[in-house]
Formats: structure tokens, sequence, C-alpha cells
């Protein structure tokens, strides 16, 4: 399989994310934290106690950066994902990060694996940006990248047209949306109807040592969503980024389109400008386009992360 560099603020669904990776068996060759749900220190910890948990100590983990580029870390999303991010769950604390940042990480990895390495992003995009600055060639170094990120049609989640990822650093995610590598976009259009229903919470807690704690952090991340949707239930944002990065869902409306991002101090912070006039109301392609938006996912993506999370 593809070798795999994943970048996440590890939250309740990074932490599904990793579950879903791990049952894959994707060749995970690093992982970088990121400040964003929590701090990037924070993060980091919980992703190595996830992977202790999960059988996959072996995986390297870099704590990213703690601020986005250009301000200071916002302070996380506590009353999303629980003070300690994985909504109050105590994981036996196990093996350090390394000493390498994440970006770094990510630049040597991306020389190790010339042309191979898939890279998935489930948090605010600053190592990547950061990565990018380190060497500027990496975008040819790259196979592709993947980003939970952005909404192209609907509203945000923190401001009316901003999604957290991006508004978490909007300088970082415009270096990303420039950059000439292929991006996939997964949004918020598709990943809020993306969803675990009470069945599956439950499913999942009469599984393994590693559902039973992913069932016990969906706790806080149902409280949060319940009065959202109306009923228990949570979206799955990350987790169907990793499953579409996979190729375990398919969408089938998923244009390559101009995708820019608002990185100005006016209203529209943090909105990704997705232009899909050409999808839309037939003006031509735009020359040179080279990033996919995800505008649509099948049925039934909560059982089939269910189905995986309980290998
Ligand atoms: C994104 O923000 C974080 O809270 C989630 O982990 C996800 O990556 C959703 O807007
Ligand atoms: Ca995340």
């Amino acid at each position: 399989g593809a070798p795999w560099y994943l970048d996440c603020d590890t939250g309740i669904d990074d932490a599904l994310t990793l579950g879903l990776l791990v049952a894959q068996g994707a060749d995970l060759k690093g992982i970088g934290s990121v400040s964003g749900n929590l701090s990037a220190a924070g993060g980091a910890r919980n992703t190595l106690d996830l992977l202790a948990l999960m059988g996959r100590p072996d995986v390297p983990v870099a704590v990213g950066a703690h601020d986005p580029i250009d301000g200071l870390f916002a302070g996380g999303a506590d009353f999303v994902h629980g003070a300690n991010g994985i909504g109050g769950v105590e994981l036996p604390h196990v093996g350090e990060p390394v000493a390498e940042s994440a970006a770094e990480m990510l630049v040597r990895l991306a020389h190790a694996h010339p042309g191979a390495l898939r890279v998935l992003a489930v948090g605010p995009l600053t190592n990547l940006a950061l990565a990018l600055r380190l060497e500027p060639a990496l975008p040819s170094l790259v196979a592709d990248v993947v980003v939970m990120g952005g909404a192209a049609r609907v509203p945000g989640n923190v401001t009316a047209v901003a999604e957290a990822n991006i508004i978490n650093d909007p300088v970082a995610a415009q270096a990303v949306f420039d950059a000439a590598w292929p991006v996939t976009m997964v949004g918020l259009d598709v990943t809020m109807e993306a969803r675990f229903e009470d069945n599956h919470r439950s499913d999942l807690a009469s599984g393994g040592a590693s559902a039973r704690a992913l069932a016990a952090m969906l706790g806080v991340y149902f409280d949060y969503y319940a009065p959202i949707f109306g009923r228990p239930s949570c979206a799955l944002h990350d987790p169907l980024a990793a499953a579409i990065a996979l190729g375990l869902v398919t969408p089938t409306l998923a244009p390559v389109v101009p995708i820019e991002v608002d990185a100005t101090d006016g209203p529209g912070r943090g909105q990704t400008l997705v232009d899909l006039r050409s999808r839309f109301i037939g003006y031509p392609p735009q020359p040179g386009t080279r990033h996919r938006v995800v505008l649509d996912l099948p049925e039934g993506f909560g059982d089939v992360l269910a189905e995986e999370l309980l290998r």
C-alpha cells in the first residue's frame, strides 16, 4: 500500500479517523499534530495514547505548530470535544513524540517516498504550509493531499462562511490550496451528512477495547450535535475524508474546480471560494485547475465506519 502522512488535531472525530486508518492497515509513516480542537502538544499526546490502544505504538508522532501562521492559537473546542479533546476519556500515557517538528517530518517523508506519499490533513493546515516553506519542491514530491475543511455551498460551522479547520489558519489554508499539488477538499457539504446514530455508538460500546474507548468519547460529541441534528447523532467529518482518501467511499459528484481561501480580516475570513460555475451553470472549465471538491456521498457511511472500527 501507499505510504501515508496524517496531520491532525486529535479530537474525537480525529480519533475515529485513526481507528479507520489502523483498521484499513494504512502504512502510516508518521503523524503530525497541530493546534485546533486542542493544543498541538495535547493532540500529540492523544494520538500517541490512541495509537498504543489500537496496537500501533510503532507509528512516530511529531508535535506540530502551536500557533497559526499569522496569529495566536484561539484556544480549542472543548465545548465540542471535551477538555482533553477526547471526550474526557482517560487513556494510559504511552510513548513520546519524536524530536522533529511535524513540518520537518512531512518534508522528510516526502523525500523518502518521492511521488508516493499520500497526505491526509484533518486539522488546521499550518504544518502543511510550514512544510511548503521548508521545501518549495514539496508539491512535486507528494502524490496528493486530502483535506477535511471548508464549505463549498453550505454555511460554515464557526462563522457564516468559515469552517473550523480553515478559519483556525486561513493563511496556511491559502498556501495549501495555492500550491501545485492536487488537493481533494472534503468539506461540510458532505461531512455534515455523514453521521453516526445511536445504534452505531451502542455497537461500538460492545466491541473491543479501542471500539469501547471510541464509544465512550462519543458521549460528549453526541451531546454537542444532538440539538443540531434533533436526535442522538454526530457528524463524521474527519473519518469521511479518510474514507474518501482510502477509496472506501467513492463520491459521484466531485468536480475539479478552482478553490481559493479568503485570508483577509473581513467577514469572509476563512471562507473557501469554490468556483462551481463550470459544474452548475455551463461555464467552460478553468484551465490549469487541479483541485477536486467532494459534493456528495453515498448513503450509509456510518454503517461502513462502524464496521471498520469493530474489526
Ligand atoms: C473539523 O473541525 C474539528 O473540530 C473536527 O475535528 C474537524 O476536523 C470540522 O469542522
Ligand atoms: Ca480534526
